[in-house]
């Protein structure tokens, strides 16, 4: 039986700071951020947007194409959760008004959960085929005003509906996997910001590719040339190119740059405008890769290669159905990336210090433009409201 992800869409937020408006505000020379590490725009949330609005956005045209009353489980995973107790998935349960016989999990770790949530989903559909689970990936990356990784902030939420006989993508069984204890980037509980040893969690990162490949090869007796196309986590869109070197460095197996580029671009377009989005990086990538290719993809194996700092890191493979092309959600990704507005580094940083972290009593202003915004929070309690 087939099993995989049926319909992928993903939500953005509706406001982006230009990376050479930063460079101007930095005194840096803005090929830094363009060149060194490819990223040309950072989706910023308004304050009245979090992970729950953002994946309200992405999961509500997927419901809009099937009866919500079919999903069995929401399995979200995210690093920004808003609550230490109550999942994120139980808002937007609410929000969606999904139906009651649902069975709702927050995954954490870092910008891995994404793929854990993916895989538990897979298993759960092989289990019991009648399953229609929605995985729900979705991050607000936010670090510290003038450290090393402001200029890799970004935000958005990645919607999949995860079934048997998947129209998009049928997920391989057997993965490669590696964990490892180690400080490369993470956020304590009385922090909003995550702490990185930025350099360090680059070097962290390539490890884990090689590790989870070598698994994963010999776990599923797949090679190299079996795969045609290569999804990695984009932190920022040239760790896929320093990602996919190692990768082949390691086979061993020479690549030409016209194939290096088919086999790794067309998944960078969107984060390069988006920015780093954590655990819906990597889906986001995907979606990109779907959207811009420009050869029929109909039966290429995909590789996904997602890591989550801190560290735990999966290699795992899946198979383009034919005529996926008919259920992709391509204009809408493309109409909230173009339709986003500048904003300056003031209102920037305005945004950025109206965070709800820590606040218990607090109205937003009206910023957020989308379907679903954060209207308040009264006696620690969050109201959210569908606006269109
Ligand atoms: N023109 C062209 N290139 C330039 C340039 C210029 N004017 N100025 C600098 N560059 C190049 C540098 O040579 C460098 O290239 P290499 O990587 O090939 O050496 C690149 O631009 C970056 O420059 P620096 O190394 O000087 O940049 P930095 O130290 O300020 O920051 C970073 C780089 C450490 C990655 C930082 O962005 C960061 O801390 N990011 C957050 C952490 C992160 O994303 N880590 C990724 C792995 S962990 C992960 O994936 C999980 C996650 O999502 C966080």
């Amino acid at each position: 039986m087939k099993v995989g992800i049926d319909l992928i869409h993903f939500a953005t937020s509706n406001y982006y700071l230009d990376l050479e408006t930063y460079a101007q505000e930095k005194g840096t020379d803005p090929n830094k951020y363009l060149i060194g590490i490819g990223q040309e725009k950072m989706s910023i949330a308004p304050p009245d947007e979090d992970i729950i609005t953002l994946s309200a956005k992405a999961a509500a045209p997927i419901l809009d194409k099937i009866d919500k009353n079919t999903i069995t489980a929401v399995l979200f995973a995210t690093e920004s959760g808003v609550d230490q107790s109550k999942s994120a998935g139980a808002f937007l349960h609410g929000l969606l008004e999904l139906p009651n016989r649902c069975r709702v999990v927050e995954f954490k770790h870092a910008c891995y959960a994404g793929t854990a949530a993916l895989q538990m989903a897979t298993s759960m559909v092989r289990a019991n085929p009648n399953e229609t689970i929605l995985v729900i990936a979705a991050d607000i990356a936010k670090y510290d005003i003038d450290s090393s990784g402001e200029a890799t902030q970004g935000c958005g939420a990645v919607a999949m509906l995860v079934t048997k006989d998947p129209r998009i993508l049928a997920i391989e069984p057997g993965s490669g996997y590696y964990t490892e204890d180690v400080m490369d980037f993470w956020r304590p509980n009385h922090r909003s910001t995550a702490l990185v040893d930025g350099k360090y969690s680059t070097k962290v990162y390539l490890n884990s590719l090689k590790q989870a490949w070598e698994h994963f090869t010999e776990s599923t007796g797949r090679k190299f040339s079996d795969i045609d196309a290569f999804c990695y986590h984009i932190p920022f869109s040239r760790m896929t190119e320093k990602a996919h070197k190692t990768l082949v460095k390691k086979v061993g197996t020479p690549v030409s740059e016209a194939l290096f580029k088919s086999q790794t671009q067309p998944g960078q377009v969107y984060n390069r405008l988006v920015g780093n989005s954590y655990s819906a990086s990597l889906f986001i990538g995907f979606c990109s890769f779907l959207d811009n290719a420009v050869q029929d993809l109909s039966n290429k194996r995909f590789g996904f290669f997602s890591y989550g700092s801190g560290c735990v890191a999966e290699f795992f493979s899946g198979l383009i159905q034919p005529n996926y092309q008919q259920h992709l959600m391509t204009t809408s990704h493309q109409q909230q990336i173009a339709s986003r507005k500048a904003l300056d580094y003031q209102t920037y940083l305005e945004f950025y210090h109206t965070d709800t972290f820590g606040q218990n009593n607090i109205v937003f202003s009206k910023n957020n433009l989308g379907p679903y915004r954060l209207m308040d929070i009264q006696n620690d309690i969050r109201h959210y409201v569908k606006t269109s």
